[in-house]
């Protein structure tokens, strides 16, 4: 609507027809022309590839502004959230929508702690997987066998069963995570321990001695914290919008969610962490020459892109990547020796900046770039990065699949396309 209460419209001329489509307004951000009369209306469709210009649906979990690099969650700057609250605290806000109280933080907590543990058919399902698998791969298996072992909890019509499941795939996926890493370094797995916050407890889990003890690093505990908190969630990228894609034909919570983790699992989107590791590794054991690899990058021919650099929302620098490149420094600095896959990623940086193929195309570094020197120095392996993601999405994914369910205009995700192939022929015909 505008100030005079009139409703906002465009005019949409084509040759043969005119058709008038109301223009929407949200509380900041774009606005849009909604298109969903224009078929019927005009005969024909809208076409863009990969959605880069199409709101699926209306949202109240985040904002972005990619030109002024700005993320907010329900309302909150990302850098407030970073600075002042805790995984947990993100978690409920970003599916509830307000930021918990101290009963509401305690509840939910112990409710978390309180399920955390797997059946031993669960643990056994793990077990049997190759050594050797993507640690992608098994979480993705493990999400979506939950709906085998929680039968009672799929029915996305039923509100009890949807906030079951929401609390045991948050309860489950750190133990899952820390299962299968276990498992691929040879090690028995261990039980959780409900004394230890959530955090505290993965990071025992994952790296604890033989019977369970570990001594926690607190700036690796605050610095796992803040990085759950920054991948929280990311309005429609690929892995959220594949959950809605799943959910929107009344798929189980379960079953969505492991699609998402299947979309993030892509070097393009959340497998670019474990991307950047490798292309700085590849650097350094060609004896670090910086050049040589942003002139490969430029030559479209090579195929290569730079990898933690880009992205399709922001065209200004990611305001996560300003956070964990600063608690780089923080963890790094502290290290006897210099960080060289560190150093290699700020020289990378820097050069690519001063350079007008990226400049130009207003590539700054994403998510991705820096996180994997934090997850190195952590002890995890390139493999295990991709599940962090997954760990710290998996609030926004949940957000996404309950607005859905209750959101009256919903409807089954189906594009349409513009068809370019064989017109019709005949089998018999040639
Ligand atoms: N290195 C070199 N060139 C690039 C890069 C890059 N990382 N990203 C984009 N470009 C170029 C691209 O070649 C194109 O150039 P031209 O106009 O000459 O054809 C232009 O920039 C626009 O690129 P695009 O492919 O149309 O952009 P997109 O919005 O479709 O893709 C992206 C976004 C994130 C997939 C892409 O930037 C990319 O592949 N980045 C590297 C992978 C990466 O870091 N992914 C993590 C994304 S952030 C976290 C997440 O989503 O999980």
């Amino acid at each position: 609507m505008s100030e005079d209460g009139k409703e906002r419209v465009v005019e949409l001329r084509y040759e043969g027809g005119a058709h008038t489509l109301p223009l929407l307004t949200g509380t900041e951000g774009d606005e849009a022309f909604e298109t969903k009369t224009l078929l019927s209306a005009t005969g024909k469709v809208t076409l863009d590839p990969g959605f880069a210009n199409t709101a699926a649906c209306q949202s109240k979990i985040t904002y972005i502004d990619g030109e002024a690099g700005i993320l907010r969650y329900r309302g909150y700057p990302i850098e407030e959230l970073a600075a002042h609250s805790s995984f947990l605290e993100v978690s409920y806000l970003v599916i509830h929508g307000e930021l918990p109280d101290s009963g509401q933080l305690k509840e939910f907590s112990e409710q978390l702690r309180a399920n955390a543990a797997l059946p031993a058919e669960m643990r056994a399902m793990l077990d049997a997987f190759p050594r050797d698998a993507h640690p992608m791969t098994l979480l993705a298996s493990a999400v979506n066998t939950m709906a085998a072992f929680y039968a009672d909890t799929v029915d996305p019509k039923d509100s009890e069963q949807v906030d079951r499941a929401t609390i045991l795939l948050l309860a489950k996926l750190p133990t899952i995570a820390a299962h299968i890493y276990r498992n691929s370094v040879g090690q028995p797995p261990l039980e959780p321990d409900d004394s230890l916050g959530y955090v505290e407890d993965f990071l025992r889990m994952t790296f604890g001695g033989l019977s369970g003890e570990s001594e926690l690093d607190a700036l690796f505990v605050r610095a796992m914290d803040l990085l759950l908190i920054l991948h929280a969630d990311h309005e429609q990228n690929c892995s959220t919008a594949t959950v809605r894609v799943v959910g929107s034909s009344q798929a189980s919570l379960y079953g969505s969610v492991s699609a998402g983790v299947n979309a993030l699992f892509g070097p393009l989107h959340g497998g670019a962490n474990q991307a950047v590791l490798e292309m700085l590794e590849e650097i350094r054991d060609l004896g670090g020459d910086v050049d040589s690899y942003l002139a490969k990058v430029k030559d479209k021919e090579s195929k290569t892109r730079l990898m933690g650099f880009g992205h399709r929302v922001y065209k200004n620098y990611d305001p996560r990547s300003k956070e964990i490149k600063g608690l780089a420094a923080q963890i790094l600095d502290r290290q006897a020796e210099p960080d060289e896959l560190f150093e290699l990623a700020l020289r990378l940086e820097a050069k690519a900046l001063a350079d007008p193929y990226f400049t130009d195309r207003k590539l700054y570094p994403n998510v991705d770039f820096y996180s994997g020197v934090i997850y190195r120095a952590m002890g995890f392996p390139t493999s295990m990065f991709t599940v962090l993601f997954a760990l710290g999405r998996l609030p926004g994914w949940i957000a996404h699949w309950r607005e859905q369910r209750l959101d009256p205009a919903a409807r089954i995700a189906r594009p349409r396309q513009l068809y370019t192939g064989h017109a019709k022929r005949s089998y018999s015909g040639s």
